[in-house]
């Protein structure tokens, strides 16, 4: 409907070379014209934020999948701080996705309280976030998700300022559903969704509730996306597979 805004991010994860990065961008460059509603982002890893912004279409903006807590230069090696990637073009960051929460390689994954910290810094550089929570399949069916997910965002209610959160989207992903195939029905999103904007409601007030864009992650592609975005609070996307795709204009096309 025209009187709402969408949110469609495309989470490239840990893929791309610099020639199918750049096939990609050629793809979206080719993909017509973006509803003037529909706000598309694509996530892309950092090898290639410079290569990407330089040539992708400009109405469509650039993501980091992650940030360093820090905001500062200097002694933090290997990391990667808002600054830079605001130098390369970004105005988005990912944060929370539940890989990194997970953690790798038997390395420790990312607390909330970290994730919180690292909002702060994001959207303190003037970067937008999009802030990623959601239960995993035996936090489901144990009736836990609404309490995994307060846990999950209290932390950043903690440490935001209510402004702060007009640089905020929230990112619902059930665990489940990521990678599966196994997409929540619009409904079972719907309620979440729902569940989480009463909540937000509840601590930051409704002003914020009504704006803060509320995008579902998992297995989203053109063909289940209209029904998911036809639902009263799902504002948006998370993709991951399918942004490698084609399909993945299909689903802002599909706004029009
Ligand atoms: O961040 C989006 C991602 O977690 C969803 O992945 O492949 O299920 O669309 P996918």
């Amino acid at each position: 409907p025209a009187n709402r805004s969408y949110l469609i991010g495309g989470n490239w994860k840990c893929n791309t070379t610099t020639s199918s990065a750049l096939s990609l961008v050629s793809t979206l460059n080719s993909s017509g014209p973006i509803p003037t509603n529909c706000t598309v982002v694509v996530g892309v890893p950092y090898p290639y934020l410079s290569l990407v912004r330089s040539s992708l279409r400009s109405d469509i903006e650039l993501a980091a999948q992650d940030c360093a807590h820090s905001s500062k230069m200097g002694a933090f090696t290997g990391e990667v701080n808002v600054e830079q990637l605001k130098d390369v073009g970004c105005t988005w960051v990912i944060l929370g996705h539940s890989e990194r929460r997970t953690g790798f390689g038997g390395d420790a994954g990312e607390t909330s309280d970290l994730i919180a910290g690292k909002t702060l810094t994001a959207v303190g550089a003037g970067l937008k976030v999009m802030l990623c929570v959601g239960e995993t399949l035996e936090e489901r069916e144990s009736g836990k998700t609404l309490a995994v997910v307060k846990s999950q965002l209290d932390p950043v209610v903690k440490v935001l300022k209510a402004s702060d959160w007009g640089s905020v989207a929230i990112a619902y992903e059930p665990v489940w559903a990521i990678g599966t195939g196994k997409t929540a029905t619009p409904e079972m999103a719907q309620e979440t969704h729902a569940e989480i904007r009463s909540y937000i409601s509840t601590v930051l007030g409704s002003a914020v509730a009504a704006k803060i864009q509320i995008q579902y992650g998992g297995s989203m592609k053109a063909a289940n996306c209209k029904a998911l975005l036809a639902q009263p609070d799902i504002d948006g996307g998370l993709i991951g597979g399918a942004s490698l795709k084609p399909e993945f204009a299909d689903v802002f096309r599909g706004m029009m």
